[in-house]
């Protein structure tokens, strides 16, 4: 099973220096401490305390502009559906709704949020390998851009539902194109093996029954075969069997408009270079570029992960057994990824002058009671005393959205930060969850009380 950064795992862990300077949204202040984008992470601690997530604006839009110019270099008219689950936030969302993204969404509650956050019906894609009949009736019903279909099932479902609704629906057929991403097992979608999609060998015959159902469309096909992908290979690999099959089907007869080629672009977690938009880019047009399509992406962590870190201060260091531990007040529940899916996330002292002292390996775990609770194995971190600050980097996707309550641990507050915007440079975009609110929904039957 790959790892999250199985290409780099034999490399060294890179430095703290060099975890900033490889990042151009931070910068260490010799007084105010890290800075991103311009904005001292410690007056965002003093204001929340923590543990808190901080979501930078500014990164969110630069990033937005890169991927955009670069499709646009490529000569490719490629529209940018956010995929919400990555960061829901609806001030996230109003900052790339604002840039001029659409939605991709996976359930009802993300439909609802980002027409909530002002993204029009008309940008929204649905996918999602198990919407009820309810979601379905709510996407018809907003009259969304498009919903991708990912069985025969579930087109049945549909077709019946639009039609008792007097509504025509676009489809694409999400097909899976049994192409192995080279990611973390539980983040693969496109193999034949994983629950996604329909099969590649099925879908010239579900497309002509779609053709031929009543309350919906078919306009094209879809497909998404992982997340944190840099490799351009397996994308290619993707893209040319859906090119392959847009021509099978046109020589049927088919009409085929647009294709919607996924997420999945990775980052650097440490210092290797992440996904380029550009070659995404470059692989969309070799495969898909003179098909004469109406091509869309569903980027998240490639656009929300850098934007984002979550901020934790030092309970205690603990040596035991000859080992050291630094243990956080941020844990598992907060950010799940190392432990789900070995993870490997930069960490940074906040202090300037914390970053400069030497440094020695260290586990860097959470307070939760269980071993998974550990963010770093062997990290190399200079000493911290009792509320020293550390920046867990890259968190700005699938960070907040995976947290839990696990151990009755209110989720933690949320700070946007815009340098151009207000006093601070920084607004509070979520409280701490109040400790009651964790059982505000609870009832105790009547017998018991
Ligand atoms: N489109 C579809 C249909 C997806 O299932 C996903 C992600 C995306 C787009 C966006 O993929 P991205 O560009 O973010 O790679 N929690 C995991 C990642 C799960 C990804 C699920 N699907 C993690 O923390 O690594």
């Amino acid at each position: 099973m790959a790892s999250d950064s199985a290409s780099t795992l034999d490399d060294e862990d890179p430095t703290i220096a060099e975890l900033i300077a490889a990042r151009p949204q931070f910068a260490m202040h010799a007084m105010d401490g890290l800075l991103m984008d311009g904005v001292p992470l410690n007056a965002i601690a003093d204001a929340l305390g923590t543990p808190s997530w901080v979501i930078s604006a500014p990164t969110l839009r630069r990033r937005y502009r890169e991927m955009a110019v670069a499709f646009g270099e490529a000569g490719l008219d490629v529209r940018i559906h956010y995929a919400v689950k990555a960061n829901d936030h609806l001030a996230v969302l109003r900052v790339l709704g604002g840039e001029g993204a659409g939605a991709d969404v996976v359930s009802g509650g993300e439909l609802l949020r980002a027409l909530e956050a002002g993204i029009a019906a008309e940008r929204i894609v649905f996918s999602g390998v198990g919407k009820t009949e309810a979601e379905l009736r709510l996407a018809l019903r907003h009259d969304v851009e498009q919903i991708n279909v990912e069985s025969a099932e579930e087109l049945e479902m549909l077709s019946a539902l639009a039609t008792a609704m007097g509504r025509v629906v676009h489809i694409a057929l999400r097909v899976n194109p049994d192409v192995d991403a080279g990611t973390h097992a539980k983040i693969s979608t496109g193999r034949a093996r994983d629950k996604f999609g329909i099969p590649y060998v099925d879908a010239a015959v579900l497309y002509a029954r779609a053709a031929a159902l009543p309350g919906v469309r078919p306009t094209g096909l879809a497909v998404h075969i992982g997340s944190q992908i840099r490799s351009m290979a397996p994308f290619r690999a993707a893209y040319g069997r859906i090119a392959d099959l847009v021509r099978q089907l046109r020589q049927d007869g088919r009409s085929v408009d647009r294709v919607d080629c996924g997420g999945g672009l990775g980052i650097g977690y440490r210092c290797e270079p992440g996904g380029s938009p550009r070659a995404l880019a470059g692989a969309i047009r070799t495969s898909l570029g003179k098909l004469d399509l109406k091509l869309m992406v569903e980027p998240g962590r490639w656009l929300a992960g850098p934007a984002g870190v979550l901020l934790a201060s030092v309970v205690l260091e603990k040596r035991s057994g000859g080992y050291r531990f630094v243990v956080l007040d941020a844990a598992m529940n907060d950010l799940v990824r190392p432990s789900m899916y070995e993870a490997w996330h930069g960490i940074v002292p906040v202090s300037a002058v914390d970053a400069r002292r030497p440094v020695s390996p260290a586990d860097i775990v959470g307070p939760v009671c269980e071993s998974g609770d550990t963010f770093a194995r062997s990290r190399n971190i200079p000493p911290l005393a009792a509320g020293g600050r550390v920046a867990i980097l890259d968190a700005g996707a699938y960070g907040g959205v995976m947290s839990s309550t696990y151990n009755a641990r209110p989720l933690a507050a949320m700070a946007m930060l815009d340098p151009g915007a207000g006093r601070d440079g920084f607004a509070v975009i979520r409280q701490r969850q109040p400790v009651a609110a964790l059982w505000r929904d609870e009832i105790v039957p009547a017998w018991l009380r």
